[in-house]
């Protein structure tokens, strides 16, 4: 990749990036299918936007001028779920499990343990490293969930944390019941629905609920996400991750944005999805990394639903950022097609998010967008494991 740039006094505010073998817009108004691809392409950034896409023969005149030599361009990833606020790790779960332990909720405690333990000097850092380390592979929109304080005063701090790195923050007070309320899970989600969301919901955008055998059942789940609808929270679901349940009607029920895991489905469910407006979101780092069985995407696809794919990233169950891992893993486990996983890794997790700012390369799209050393978006997948990711531009600047 070369750049030339003007000399000139004032700051350039446009580049163009010309010499792009194939560009995924996700708008299929500008390209070939639902990617929206267009072959020997260019880009134009304005300030923090797209400004102009198309042919590289036909880009206009800019100030900067940048030579992607031949690589694809795809949207910044967009990761709609992660668990970035956190302390200690659990190499010795991992451990324990690749020798044949099951996972369950309780792992959590551990983490739980450690990051109420943490400064916020410490937590900051962490998350600034694991949001770094993510854009280095792709990713230019995160979402991150509390969920590892289960105290008002750790879930708030959790969630401030969050938001110095993310506008879209998530409070996940019910991801287990607080070890302190062991006897008691009643009284943890009256802590939650009350005095806890009391001091979170002004910090998130999102609440979300593990609902799960060993955590939250759909009762307790209906409650949290209710009230927190209440105080202006939109509801997305940690369902059916580890066994069948009410997770995603529930979610499909309340309008949730997201029913996230999707592993264990009646047909019931999967009807639900396709008839509702709930994206399910798919996070196959969960079950590499607990040995467990895929989510069905092909069933889902098939069904009509809209399908979004994030790592999950946590210390417990999928400790990996990497998106191009999951396109690999969605494409080889899941039954997708690379263009699936590609559209479900950037439009997908912006319909999660519910967001049409990201996740497309189109004029008035913020300007996020990354360069593959490989010709084009289904090398994710056909490469697993390359570090193909060469160049990330976020909010138009080149990182
Ligand atoms: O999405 N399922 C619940 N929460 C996380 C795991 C959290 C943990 O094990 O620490 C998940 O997989
Ligand atoms: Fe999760």
């Amino acid at each position: 990749m070369t750049t030339a740039t003007n000399a000139t006094t004032a700051p350039p505010t446009t580049t163009a990036i010309t010499g792009i073998a194939t560009l995924v817009t996700n708008d299929p108004s500008l390209g070939e299918g639902p990617l929206g691809l267009i072959q020997d392409a260019a880009v134009v950034i304005d300030g923090d936007r797209i400004a102009w896409v198309g042919e590289s023969s036909k880009a206009p005149a800019t100030d900067n001028r940048v030579d992607a030599g031949g690589r694809a361009a795809i949207p910044g990833f967009v990761d709609s779920h992660s668990h970035l606020v956190f302390a200690g790790d659990r190499t010795e779960e991992f451990n324990a499990r690749m020798s044949g332990r099951p996972y369950s909720a309780g792992g959590i405690r551990t983490t739980v343990a450690a990051t109420r333990a943490a400064s916020n000097n410490v937590l900051h850092a962490n998350v600034g490293r694991y949001v770094a380390e993510a854009r280095r592979q792709g990713t230019t929109t995160v979402e991150i969930k509390s969920g590892y304080g289960l105290t008002s005063q750790d879930e708030a701090r959790a969630l401030t944390i969050a938001g110095a790195h993310t506008d879209e923050v998530t409070f996940l007070g019910a991801h287990i019941v607080a070890p302190e309320f062991a006897d008691d899970p009643a009284g943890y989600v009256d802590l939650v629905t009350g005095p806890m969301l009391d001091a979170c919901a002004p910090h998130a955008r999102w609440i979300d609920v593990f609902c799960e055998r060993g955590a939250f059942d759909g009762d307790q789940a209906r409650a949290v996400l209710t009230a927190g609808k209440e105080r202006g929270l939109i509801p997305r679901v940690h369902a059916n991750q580890l066994s069948y349940g009410p997770g995603v009607r529930l979610a499909v029920e309340l309008g949730a944005a997201s029913a996230d895991h999707c592993t264990h489905l009646t047909e019931e469910d999967v009807d639900a999805l396709a008839q509702g407006e709930t994206v399910a979101t798919l996070l196959p780092g969960a079950e590499f990394s607990t040995r467990s069985t895929y989510p069905d995407a092909r069933r889902l696809l098939d069904a009509g639903v809209t399908v979004a794919l994030s790592p999950d990233c946590n210390p417990g169950s999928s400790f990996t950022s990497s998106m191009p891992f999951c396109v690999a893993l969605a494409v080889r486990e899941m039954g997708m097609t690379p263009d699936e996983a590609v559209w479900a890794a950037t439009a997908g997790g912006a319909r999660a998010l519910r967001r049409t700012d990201v996740g497309r390369v189109n004029p008035g799209a913020r300007a996020d967008l990354a360069l593959l050393d490989a010709p084009s978006h289904v090398h994710l997948a056909y490469r697993p494991g390359v570090p193909l990711v060469s160049a990330v531009w976020h909010e138009g600047t080149l990182i």
